[in-house]
């Protein structure tokens, strides 16, 4: 029986929050000070984690990616990748990062047998990637890029982007040559109401309509046809050269046929980014839950998965948490 919700929507794809800590700050996640971090004993262990994945596979979960906060400054991760390679049932394993550890582990990670990584790089020039991730990082985190594209076996890798306001025809043009150049699959992500300071303005959102226009005045594209349940609408450049994507769940969501899961660090299930309502795994595992009884608390929620989000509807309520406690 594969896990299906009360809309008809099957469920195969889980993302993995494997830690609510960042090594950065960006303005669209957190505030500069960071967040109150979820007490160490309260995160799940690699043994709950393995667990708990291996138990969802078996409800028919095909795809698992593992997202932070910054999932590489949780301490021996590429373990936890080898742990989780080994499960049955698993087709796609990937990885969501900002990069900045990822020179130095991508070879551990790699060889633990991750199948696709993503970096987050919200702007391709010094000045700004410090501004919005405060951090003066860009050069790091591009060795890291490197380091990942290094190996061919890890592939697409693909560049995520949240164009903040002041995101103008520069930033592009540079996105565009890195994508044209180096091969990688860049997408421009919606700003989403997610941020730790609260301060998200739909005004504020540059829309992947906004900025594909930008694209559109130097480099026509085409549209490829959308593979179901993805988040991005990819585009070829006409020319044949490269790929770029649009994440645009404000102006477009994609909720109709999502098929995503999200477990939080500390072990809660969560059927949609923008979920209320939390389903705790945590404390009937440690009080001893078998896979039965824990596969009927998945089904149940599961079944209740929000139809889509509602933002920008009146009455809308962002969730309790915020982007780096629940996990991209
Ligand atoms: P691929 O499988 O490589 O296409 O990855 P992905 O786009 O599913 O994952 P990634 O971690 O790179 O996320 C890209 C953006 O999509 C991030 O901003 C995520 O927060 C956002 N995203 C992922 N899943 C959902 C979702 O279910 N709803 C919404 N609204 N946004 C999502
Ligand atoms: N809106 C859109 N995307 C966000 N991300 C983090 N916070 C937000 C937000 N408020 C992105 C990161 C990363 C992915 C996991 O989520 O840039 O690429
Ligand atoms: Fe850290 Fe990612 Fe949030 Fe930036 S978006 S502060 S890199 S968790």
């Amino acid at each position: 029986m594969p896990l299906e919700d009360a809309h008809g929507r099957l469920v195969s794809d889980l993302r993995v929050s494997v830690t609510d800590r960042c090594n950065f700050r960006c303005r669209y996640c957190m505030p500069a000070e960071g967040m109150p971090w979820i007490p160490r004993e309260e995160i799940l262990s690699f043994e709950e984690i393995e667990r708990l994945v291996r138990m969802l596979v078996g409800l028919g979960v095909r795809d698992v990616r593992l997202t932070g906060g910054e999932p590489l400054v949780r301490r021996e991760f590429p373990a936890l990748v080898g742990r989780l390679r080994a499960i049955d049932g698993i087709e796609d394993l990937s990885l969501t990062t900002n990069g900045y550890l990822l020179g130095a582990q991508a070879a551990d990670l790699v060889a633990a047998g991750i199948d696709r990584v993503n970096v987050s790089i919200d702007s391709l020039a010094r000045g700004r990637f410090f501004e919005i991730t405060r951090r003066d990082a860009l050069d790091r985190v591009m060795a890291g890029l490197d380091a990942i594209a290094s190996f061919p076996q890890v592939s697409p890798v693909k560049v995520n982007a949240v164009p903040m306001p002041g995101f103008g025809r520069d930033d592009v043009l540079r996105f565009c040559a890195l994508a044209r150049e180096r091969g990688f699959q860049v997408r421009f992500i919606e700003f989403m109401p997610l941020d730790g300071d609260r301060s998200w303005r739909s005004e504020e959102v540059l829309t992947g309509a906004e900025v594909r226009t930008m694209i559109e005045e130097v480099h026509p594209l085409a549209e490829r046809p959308r593979e179901p349940h993805s988040t991005a609408r990819v585009f070829d450049f006409a020319d044949g050269r490269g790929e770029i994507g649009f994440v645009n769940p404000v102006s477009e969501p994609f909720c109709a046929d999502c098929n995503r899961l999200r477990l939080t660090a500390d072990g809660k299930l969560r059927t949609c980014l923008f979920s209320l309502h939390e389903t705790d795994l945590r404390d009937p595992l440690r009080a001893g839950a078998d896979d039965a009884e824990l596969g009927r608390i998945v089904r149940d929620a599961v079944w209740r998965k929000e139809l889509k989000h509602r933002i920008d509807e009146p009455g809308f309520r962002p969730p309790a948490r915020t982007m780096s406690a629940i996990g991209g």
